[in-house]
């Protein structure tokens, strides 16, 4: 059971005029989409909508156009995308509020879809201004919130929004709720977690409070370099912080007595060069010396984290172990991502991924399809994993 308002518990929905917030902030080249997720995953909220008959009033941001009516940051763009995704036609208005809006608006007729211009062209959207929320408001009867990916940022189409019209989360939003949840404030255990990236400052607020949920935590990236480095180990020229190796000991501390482990590597890949097949070799994590810098983890490691993780029941992964851009440096990314999608198809266990790099480094392993669940989000994934709570969601809760 949802612990959400959802589309389905939206009255007499035929004929309503629908505001949907989406998250279609897809990254591009140019006016190129390069991954088009967002719109894929957002596209079945608009599609219910429209088949149920609903006037389907889509907003979004795109970019940060800081306020301005940019055309670089105009959304013009993926309308063919967000249609051929959704299966119906959509059509642009280029502006968010106003008199075209409203005139577009009233010539709907049931299950007709609309993208917004971007909602960032209005200073006011950043700012949560409530006159503008009101404005945003009045352009539908009920509003719907699909963009988990942006509920950390108390906006006006995203949290502002919500004091003026009945609020509802969209099916996106639910399954990514109902997935974080499941994996994080419920897991079934042996939980794991996998956190990696350069540097245990941006990641503190995670690590502090990941390891009060799970029983094992994975230190992965330049991050993992300032926890051996806090350990006494010799990590040559890597890249670490070591104003905050007493913070790694302390939460090294604080892990074991929530009963969390900390796994860090036992072996790893050094380069000097950064870049992709410089010349390289497996070493102990004792024998890291001279201008040698970690890049990845070894082959032991692999091993060990293999052994780790048979008998997990959740994992929940952010952020990759290595350099995974720069091959060979992504060999125990791949390893560890193969055996996680490997024992998540084999049905024993959950795993869980979100985060930008995270992705990517899946996609590289070619296994993002076989993960139990892959969050859209990028930084509302890593406030989640903070144990944060989103300013867009309380108002989607019953
Ligand atoms: C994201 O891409 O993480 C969301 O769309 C939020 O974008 P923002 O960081 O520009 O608010």
């Amino acid at each position: 059971m949802s612990t959400l308002k959802t589309i389905s518990d939206i009255e007499n929905i035929k004929g309503k005029k629908v505001v949907v917030r989406a998250d279609l902030n897809v990254p591009t080249e140019g006016t190129t989409i390069t991954d088009n997720s967002r719109i894929e995953r957002f596209a079945p909220t608009a599609k219910l909508l429209s088949d149920k008959g609903a006037k389907v009033i889509i907003i979004t941001h795109f970019g940060r156009p800081k306020g301005k009516k940019s055309p670089e940051f105009s959304v013009a763009f993926m309308v063919e995308s967000l249609s051929s995704a959704i299966g119906k036609p959509v059509k642009f208005i280029d502006d968010t509020i106003g008199e075209k809006v409203e005139n577009a608006i009233s010539s709907m007729n049931d299950g007709d879809i609309i993208l917004l211009e971007n909602v960032r062209f209005y200073a006011e959207e950043e700012a949560n201004d409530s006159e503008f929320s009101k404005k945003l408001a009045s352009l539908g009867d009920v509003y719907v919130n699909d963009a988990f990916s942006t509920s950390h940022r108390a906006h006006a189409s995203t949290e502002g929004i919500t004091k003026f019209l009945p609020s509802y989360a969209g099916l996106l939003m639910e399954e990514e709720i109902d997935a974080l949840t499941k994996a994080l404030e419920n897991p079934a255990h042996p939980a794991i977690a996998i956190v990696g990236g350069s540097k245990v400052s941006t990641k503190l607020a995670v690590l502090e409070n990941i390891t009060k949920k799970v029983d094992a935590l994975v230190i992965g990236g330049a991050m993992a370099n300032t926890f051996l480095l806090a350990q006494g180990h010799n990590i040559g020229a890597s890249m670490a912080e070591p104003d905050m190796t007493d913070t790694a000991l302390k939460i090294i501390d604080e892990a074991k007595k929530n009963g969390c482990e900390i796994i860090l590597p036992i072996d790893v890949c050094v380069a000097k060069e950064f870049k992709a097949n410089a010349e390289n070799k497996f070493v102990g994590i004792d024998e890291v010396d001279g201008d040698w810098k970690i890049f990845d983890v070894g082959p032991k490691t692999s091993k060990m984290l293999d052994e780790k993780f048979a008998n997990a029941k959740t994992v929940l992964w952010n952020g990759p172990l290595g350099v995974f851009e720069l091959v060979p440096f992504d060999r125990g990314t791949n390893e560890l991502a193969k055996t996680v999608a490997k024992l998540t198809v084999e049905g024993k266990l959950t795993s869980v991924a979100g985060g930008g790099d995270t992705v990517s480094a899946l996609n590289n392993a070619g296994v993002e399809s076989d993960f139990s669940y892959i969050s859209t989000a990028g930084g509302a994934f890593l406030e989640w994993l903070e144990g944060k709570e989103l300013p867009a969601i309380p108002p989607l809760r019953k």
